[in-house]
């Protein structure tokens, strides 16, 4: 290979520079040139293909910065339809005039489905990343089991129960996605700091965190200490939802509650579920720690909070908080940083041996710890051609204890051991509140790359 691209697509990460920094370092050993493509496969689809020369004479531009989030690149939720032969075969004659070998997206499950039909016309690589941590495969036999199920609106018509009664860590097919560490160490930073607010004032609060249909974000947030954590995995169950409440607020006169924003019960999803406008046409989640809030204000009633003078009202006892945005910004800690850039290389070699519609994966086992690999993007398909989300398996979460179960926290500990590093707590410390701040406005990578993007004549 002479030339590769790169393009990002999908939701950011806070470690997609750091992936697309890994695959540029190993194209500079291996002196293949790289073009980053601008905006994602929104670019390709554009006439004019714009795009950046990421390692002039093989050498890193200074603008690629592996600890800044986001993607210098851009990224865009824009698909190429698989459908559209004429567009598809347009933006192959365009990869050609710019003599593109191959290329690599950094993306999650609806990037590899971005990728497939452009696989049949060059060689085509998935590196990675979602926030989320919903690609991969619990073990690898994991998508015979969906079944097709009308009446299953949640899963839109597919249903999956697990035929294994727990998880081996060791056979876990891509065991954690670069931005998921950030992401919770994002969110269980502020479950830390509601929890003195929540806790001073005698509240309920319900923090609302992403994942979509994945309840890793909100497991993970167990290291923020909530006091409960609801994942969409596991239904809802009122009654003991909140017996449990009342348990815990009437020992330590607060709650502190985590619910992954696609969490559910007997009706369907909590919060209200539709369809985005972009042309992927993502599903988004809204409203799930709101819908909670009511039920808990209406089942724990006035007087319950009333008869100790904490509050007047249910409703100034309760309140919602979303994490949002900030989970998927900013800088990357060490681990994502780390690791995305070894997928990024990882990306590059798969690509470099012509293999075709590929992903690399993070494994992790006991006796190697994590190792880099590959899988044909076939694999995370189920009969009908489906990918779905990774779920939380049962065996990692505690429906009794609304905790991580055992293996939730053998699971977790690889990945988090040291997955901060001390440059992390120096970069806050000599940045945050450094006087620059207040002379400089930010400067935005976005102004350095327009000077350097370059279109197709
Ligand atoms: O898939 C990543 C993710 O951050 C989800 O967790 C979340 O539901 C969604 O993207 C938000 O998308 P957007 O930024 O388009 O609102």
């Amino acid at each position: 290979m002479k030339r590769i691209a790169i393009l990002t697509a999908g939701g950011d990460t806070p470690a997609l520079n750091a992936t697309i920094f890994g695959a540029v370092q190993k194209a500079n050993e291996l002196g293949i040139e790289v073009y980053g493509l601008i905006k994602g496969f929104g670019g390709m689809i554009s006439p004019q293909l714009p795009h950046v020369r990421l390692n002039p004479l093989f050498s890193t531009i200074p603008e690629l910065d592996p600890c800044q989030g986001g993607t210098l690149i851009g990224a865009s939720r824009t698909y190429i339809d698989s459908n559209d032969k004429k567009q598809l075969q347009s933006v192959a004659a365009r990869m050609e005039r710019l003599k593109i070998d191959g290329l690599i997206c950094i993306g999650g499950d609806g990037t590899i489905n971005g990728m497939q039909p452009l696989s049949e016309y060059f060689p085509c690589v998935l590196a990675p990343k979602t926030i989320d941590n919903d690609l991969g495969l619990n073990y690898i036999d994991e998508p015979n089991e969906w079944v097709k199920d009308e009446n299953d609106a949640i899963h839109d018509g597919y249903r999956h129960s697990s035929t294994r009664d727990a998880v081996s860590l060791g056979e876990i097919v891509n065991y954690v996605t670069p931005g998921y560490a950030t992401a919770v160490f994002v969110v269980a930073q502020s479950i830390e700091r509601i929890r003195t607010t929540a806790e001073s004032h005698r509240r309920i609060a319900i923090v609302e965190v992403m994942g979509r249909d994945s309840g890793y974000i909100a497991l993970g947030a167990a290291y923020g200490q909530p006091d409960m954590i609801l994942i969409p995995e596991v239904e809802l169950d009122y009654p003991k939802v909140i017996r449990r409440v009342r348990e815990l607020y009437d020992m330590q006169k607060h709650v502190v509650i985590v619910v992954g924003e696609g969490v559910q019960d007997a009706e369907g999803q909590l919060g209200a579920k539709s369809k985005s406008v972009d042309p992927a046409g993502n599903i988004l989640f809204s409203g799930a720690a709101e819908r909670l809030a009511e039920i808990l204000i209406k089942e724990l009633g006035d007087d319950y909070f009333r008869k100790n003078q904490r509050h007047d009202e249910a409703k100034s006892a309760v309140f919602t908080r979303k994490v949002g945005h900030t989970q998927r910004g900013g800088r990357p800690i060490l681990f994502d940083r780390f690791y995305g850039a070894q997928l990024g290389g990882e990306a590059v070699e798969i690509l470099n041996r012509k293999q075709n519609n590929h992903l690399a994966t993070l494994n992790w086992t006991e006796e190697f710890g994590f190792t880099t690999g590959q899988l044909s993007a076939n694999k995370l398909r189920d009969q009908w051609g489906t990918i779905h989300a990774r779920e939380v398996h049962s065996s990692l979460y505690s429906e009794q204890r609304f905790q991580p179960s055992e293996l939730g926290r053998q699971y977790f500990a690889p990945i988090f051991k040291n997955a901060i590093g001390h440059e992390d707590m120096e970069a806050i410390k000599s940045h945050l509140f450094s006087p620059d701040n207040l002379l400089t406005r930010y400067q935005s990578f976005n102004v350095e790359m327009q000077k350097r993007i370059q279109y197709l004549d």
